[in-house]
C-alpha cells in the first residue's frame, strides 16, 4: 500500500514499455546461477546480424516503446565498432531510448557506445556480500570483477545506471538482503530491477544447494512473496527510480506476477522483442514468461493488463528525467 501510493506520488501512473533483444546468448563468464554461463555446452549459441537487431527495433517502434534494451552474455564476440555502428543507426532511424545490458566490458567500450549514442546501461551487482558475489560469479582470469567500480564509472560516462539483485540466491541471509537495500539507498541508481533467483539445472548452484553454509533460519526464499516485499522496500528507499516488474517474477506467477509487481511499486516493463528461435536459447533459467508468445502478443496482453489496472502506458523514453 504504502510503496504503491509512493510509486504514485513519484512517478505517476505511468507503466513505461522497453523492448527486451536479447542479442546473443554467447557467454565467457561461469556465474554459478546462470543458465548461459560458458561451461553449459549442452545450449546451442547465436548472435543476431545487425539486421536481425534493426528489424527488432522497428517492431519496438510500431508497438509505440519509448525503448530498447540490448541484453547478451559476456560476448567479446560483440565488438565495439560493430555495436557502435548499431547504436548510430538506431539513434538516428527512431527516437527509441537505447540500454544495454552486456554484462562486465572494458571501460573503452563503455566509454565508445555512450559516445555512438546509448543512453543507459544495465549491471545488476547480484548481491552486496562480499564472499557470496565471489562464490557465484567467478572472475576471468586475469580481469578484477568490481561491478561496484564499473556502475560508477558508468556514472561518470553520463549514462543513466540501472543495477539490483536476485532474491534467495543459495547462501543469502536476510542480513545480507538488508545491506542489498541499504546499498539501492545509498547508490544513486535511476533504475533497480530485482527477480526471484530461479533454478537452472545445468550450473552448480542447483547442483550444490549452498556454495556456503548458513543456519536454515537465515536463507532467504526465493519466493513470490519475498520477491513483492523487495519490490515494495526498494520503492520506499528510491522513490523516484525506474522498477521493473521482472520477467522472473512473472515467471513464478504466469497468471498475476507482473500486476502485482506494478502494485507493490514497480513501474516499468520489460517486453520480449527477441525472435522466437533465438528466445528458447537465451535461457538464464528455466520456463521463462512469456516463452512462446509472439511480440505482438505479449504487447497487447500487457497493454491490457496495465489499462486493466487503472494505469497508463508511458509515452516517451521514460527516463528518470534528473535535473
Ligand atoms: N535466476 C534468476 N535470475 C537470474 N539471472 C541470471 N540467472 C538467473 C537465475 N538463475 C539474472 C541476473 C542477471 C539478469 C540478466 O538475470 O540477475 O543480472
Amino acid at each position: 500500500m504504502l510503496a504503491d501510493e509512493t510509486r504514485r506520488r513519484h512517478v505517476g501512473d505511468a507503466v513505461h514499455l522497453r523492448g527486451l533483444i536479447e542479442i546473443s546468448n554467447h557467454c565467457v563468464r561461469e556465474c554459478g546461477y546462470c543458465g548461459l554461463r560458458a561451461a553449459n555446452r549442452s545450449l546451442k549459441r547465436y548472435r543476431m546480424t545487425a539486421d536481425e537487431i534493426m528489424a527488432c527495433t522497428a517492431a519496438a517502434v510500431e508497438f509505440g516503446y519509448g525503448t530498447v534494451v540490448l541484453q547478451s552474455g559476456e560476448d567479446d564476440g560483440i565488438r565495439q565498432r560493430w555495436l557502435s555502428d548499431i547504436i548510430r543507426k538506431i539513434k538516428s532511424d527512431t527516437n527509441l531510448a537505447v540500454t544495454l545490458s552486456l554484462g562486465e566490458r572494458p571501460d573503452e567500450d563503455l566509454a565508445a557506445w555512450r559516445v555512438a549514442g546509448a543512453d543507459r546501461y544495465l549491471l545488476r551487482f547480484e548481491t552486496s556480500d562480499p564472499v557470496l558475489y565471489r562464490l557465484i560469479h567467478p572472475p576471468r582470469p586475469g580481469r578484477a570483477s568490481d561491478r561496484f567500480a564499473i556502475l560508477k564509472k558508468l556514472r561518470e560516462l553520463g549514462y543513466e545506471v540501472g543495477s539490483g539483485v536476485m532474491i534467495g540466491i543459495p547462501g543469502q541471509t536476510y542480513g545480507s538482503l538488508a545491506d542489498d537495500i541499504e546499498a539501492f539507498r545509498r547508490l544513486d541508481l535511476d533504475m533497480i530491477g530485482v527477480g526471484p533467483y530461479i533454478s537452472h539445472p545445468a550450473t552448480p548452484l542447483a547442483k550444490h544447494a549452498a556454495l556456503r553454509p548458513i543456519p536454515p533460519d537465515q536463507q532467504v526464499p526465493n519466493s513470490e512473496l519475498m520477491t513483492y516485499k523487495v519490490v515494495a522496500l526498494t520503492r520506499l528507499v528510491r522513490p523516484d527510480a525506474n522498477i521493473p516488474s521482472t520477467t522472473a517474477l512473472a515467471t513464478l506467477n504466469k497468471e498475476s506476477g507482473r500486476e502485482l509487481g506494478m502494485s507493490r511499486g514497480a513501474n516499468v516493463i520489460m517486453p520480449n522483442l527477441t525472435p522466437p528461435q533465438y528466445r528458447i536459447l537465451y535461457e538464464i533459467y528455466p520456463s521463462k514468461a512469456c516463452l512462446f508468445e509472439t511480440a505482438e502478443d505479449c504487447r497487447s496482453r500487457l497493454k491490457n493488463r496495465i489499462l486493466a489496472m487503472g494505469r497508463t502506458v508511458g509515452q516517451g523514453p521514460g527516463g528518470r528525467g534528473r535535473p
